[in-house]
């Protein structure tokens, strides 16, 4: 389990990088929903963290790859292969991730 910030510091429309190895991106869409992924995409070598969250989507900032939060898959080309996803849980007022591998759940 890695503790990432405080919910209040990761408000709505936005994300956070966790610099673990891989880092991960943890996104908070404006639905008030929590979503963490591998925060490099699986096109070439750009951050998702610094990507344009829309919905459940986040775009790649490179070349503009759409993946799916809930599942870690591209809807669009150029990307073809799915990020892993993790849980996020929030204990106290501060957002933890839960790595995929850790639970051998990857997606
Ligand atoms: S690096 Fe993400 S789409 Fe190319």
């Amino acid at each position: 389990m890695i503790p990432v910030c405080s919910l209040e510091d990761l408000p709505k429309g936005e994300s956070a990088r966790v610099a673990t190895n891989p880092p991960i991106a943890v996104f908070h869409t404006d639905d008030g929903d929590l979503y963490a992924i591998d925060d490099t995409c699986s096109h070439q070598d750009a951050s998702l963290s610094d990507g344009w969250l829309e919905g459940c989507l986040v775009e790649c900032p490179l070349h503009a790859a759409l993946f799916d939060l809930r599942t870690g898959r591209p809807t669009c080309l150029p990307a073809r292969r799915p990020v892993r996803t993790h849980r996020v849980t929030v204990d106290d007022g501060f957002v933890h991730v839960h790595l995929a591998a850790e639970e051998g759940s990857a997606a």
